[in-house]
């Protein structure tokens, strides 16, 4: 299994270009889930770290609506480092996938579209835990 076929992917939102500003849209057509919830971080300070949990069921989109950060996805066996830094382009993160958000930029923002609610049950937030859990799943 490779990260990038099974559990994430970099998804393309459409841009509509103006002389007056560039607009982009996200609707349900471009998310492979409906769409629950939306959250974003920002004024995160230099140096600082989010993220650093896995979840079971919950999908989401991650999109640098403005500024840069690093995204560093371990599935158990591999780690991909993948760079957001377009608000037109997004990365989707399937279900069993670790995450660790990093490298911010001054005053970057990063807006997540989730496919559930806020449930704390779905999060495993210990790596440790999370290497077992997904060595189980591999082996089912
Ligand atoms: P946390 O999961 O640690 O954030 P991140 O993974 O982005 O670093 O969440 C920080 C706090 O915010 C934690 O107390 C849970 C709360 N929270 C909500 O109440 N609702 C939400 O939708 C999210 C994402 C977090």
């Amino acid at each position: 299994m490779t990260l990038k076929n099974n559990g994430i992917q970099i998804l393309s939102i459409p841009k509509i270009e103006d002389r007056r500003g560039n607009l982009s849209v996200i609707e349900n057509d471009i998310v492979p889930f409906d769409i629950k919830r939306v959250y974003y971080l920002y004024d995160v300070p230099s140096g600082s770290e989010r993220g650093g949990h896995a979840h079971k069921e919950l999908k989401e989109f991650l999109v640098a609506l403005s500024g840069s950060f690093d995204v560093v996805l371990k599935d158990g066996e591999e780690q991909e480092i993948v760079t957001l830094n377009k608000p037109y382009e997004g990365l989707l993160i399937n279900p069993g996938i670790w995450r660790e958000l990093q490298n911010f930029s001054s005053g970057s923002v990063c807006l997540v579209v989730a496919s559930e609610v806020y449930i704390e049950e779905d999060y495993i937030r210990d790596f440790d835990e999370f290497l077992e859990y997904s060595s189980g799943k591999q082996k089912n």
